[in-house]
């Protein structure tokens, strides 16, 4: 099994699509807006563009609900819109991935309207029924990450249909050969219109026990690792032995790793599970390319914790895709901190993890130190907040970029975006930023650019980490050392014998002593 050339290097860039740049004035983030940003994106040095849902759908769960996984939503634009920004970015040498979403569709998608029709409608077996339990209970004790059980009764066939989200996107049945089928000739679709690959929605959740055994429950729920802050939720308190990580999900990732290798594309999974060592299971040859290293996007600042978890990434898997955000979790700034302390903490974990295998991430925003919009709960259109009282509401880091200081940011020419900005203001912009070296923006372009020029960083044996004890930690790529003093106290780095510089620095003083909170890159002269 081979993975793309094209891969070994590149950096990625996940754009939130409805937030991203409106282009036609009706207040949403669409394809062609995109394509005007490529010169910003191609700067920033990102090679890997993953959009988040482009499809039809009735927006239940933001996009996550596909009514049609062969077409455009128009609020985004058209097929072919699709294939001018893949050729517009190819000219810059980036690549576009779609976010496939197999797990479960819309419950609008023209198969669920099918099988809703009765037990023998054609399409019932795509998605996953069960009669109530005698007592008239939901058929077995899972519950939707949502919030609630994760059965909804269809009463018109007195039977339940399983979704592990919310009910407005029913689970598929993995079991069914004709899904796979279907799936087989979705993925074609795109990859033969150009599309690079694909990232792959909760990757690890497809296939269900077949038996649909209760999940054993957990109380009190562990802890997660590297110190997540909130409230558990209902979730957290099942161990999710037979709704998750079953081992027939790894045959539908090799089926489309045989796939995805004959269009030289790539396979980026969602693999959500509260620790850090199955990873590897899902990112190994003949599985999936690689997984995100989402435990990272959930840890609070807490030095010893954090550099422990880090550790504990890099060891599962050299398959990892280090995102310290997404468009589902509080953003790094707002966790440690907020402020100026939030966003020089967040560069120094960025730091700390670009030179780590395989690949950095940055969700859009981030390079310029964005905090959590300032959203009220009552406007919050996140099903998550609206199904679980008091879990966190995603519509704060969901809302538009902020461009410009013109009128909406620069993100629309509309009266009013999509949904609110949350207040943002001159200094969060990417247009100001532009013009301050030390702005996060500048040091996040820096940053990426450090990467692109040192070899060793992307490729080189290790990490070998230092012998050091935290708040320090660094590891060691070939001719090149990455560390990070993530204590109060200035510290010094004991780098290996020889000449050494430092080539990048969250601060402006760069040396062998970090100052508190400070992460550099060096490389041997
Ligand atoms: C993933 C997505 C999230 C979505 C969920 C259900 O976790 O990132 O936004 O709500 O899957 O599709």
């Amino acid at each position: 099994m081979s993975e793309p050339s094209w891969w070994r290097d590149a950096a990625v860039y996940e754009i939130y699509v409805p937030s991203f740049a409106d282009s036609n004035g009706d207040g949403w983030g669409d394809l062609p807006g995109v394509v005007e940003r490529l010169p910003y994106l191609e700067a920033l040095g990102v090679d890997v563009l993953w959009l988040t849902p482009i499809h039809p759908s009735p927006f239940a769960d933001h996009g996550y609900d596909v009514a049609d996984y062969l077409a455009v939503n128009p609020r985004f634009g058209t097929p072919a819109d699709v294939d001018r920004l893949v050729e517009a970015a190819a000219r810059r040498a980036i690549r576009v991935l779609l976010d496939l979403v197999p797990n479960h569709t819309s419950d609008q998608h023209p198969w669920f309207e099918d099988a809703r029709r009765g037990r023998d409608a054609q399409h019932r077996d795509y998605y996953v029924w069960r009669d109530a339990r005698p007592d008239g209970r939901p058929p077995n004790n899972w519950v939707s990450a949502f919030g609630g059980p994760a059965w909804t009764l269809d009463e018109p066939s007195g039977q339940f249909y399983l979704h592990l989200f919310a009910p407005q996107q029913p689970d598929l049945n993995w079991a069914e050969p004709r899904v796979a089928a279907e799936f087989d000739a979705i993925l074609r679709f795109w990859l033969e219109r150009g599309i690079a690959g694909f990232r792959v929605d909760v990757a690890h959740s497809m296939a269900k026990h077949p038996e649909l055994l209760d999940n054993p429950r957990l109380d009190p729920p562990p802890k997660p690792p590297g110190g997540r802050p909130g409230r558990p939720r209902e979730w957290d308190f099942f161990e999710h032995r037979h709704d998750l990580s079953q081992a027939e999900g790894l045959e539908i990732h090799r089926r489309w790793r045989r796939l995805a290798e004959t269009h030289d594309a790539l396979l980026l999974g969602e693999v959500n599970l509260r620790e850090p060592q199955p990873l590897g299971r899902y990112a190994s040859a003949g599985g999936l390319h690689a997984v995100f290293a989402f435990p990272m996007a959930e840890t609070s600042w807490e030095p010893a914790a954090v550099i422990a978890l880090v550790r504990e990434l890099a060891t599962a898997s050299r398959h990892l895709v280090w995102a310290h955000a997404s468009h589902d979790r509080s953003r790094p700034v707002t966790r440690f901190g907020g402020g100026a302390t939030g966003r020089r903490r967040a560069l120094t974990l960025a730091t700390l993890t670009v030179g780590l295998p395989r690949a950095p991430l940055l969700y859009q925003g981030e390079e310029l130190g964005l905090d959590d919009a300032d959203i009220a709960r009552q406007d919050a259109q996140d099903p998550l907040a609206r199904l679980t009282p008091g879990a966190f509401a995603r519509d704060v880091v969901r809302s538009p970029m902020p461009w410009t200081t013109g009128p909406n940011l620069g993100f629309t020419s509309a009266a009013a975006a999509w949904m609110p900005f949350g207040a943002r203001d001159a200094l969060d912009t990417a247009a100001a930023q532009e013009d301050d070296p030390a702005s996060p923006l500048r040091r996040h372009r820096a940053l990426l650019a450090a990467r692109r020029a040192l070899t060793d960083l992307r490729r080189g044996e290790g990490p070998d980490w230092l012998g050091v004890a935290p708040p320090l930690v660094g590891y060691r790529r070939g001719d090149c050392v990455v560390a990070a003093n993530l204590g109060t106290e200035p510290a010094q780095v004991p780098l290996p014998p020889g000449q050494w510089t430092a080539v990048f620095s969250t601060a402006d003083a760069p040396g062998r002593v970090l100052a508190a909170e400070q992460a550099a890159i060096f490389t041997r002269a």
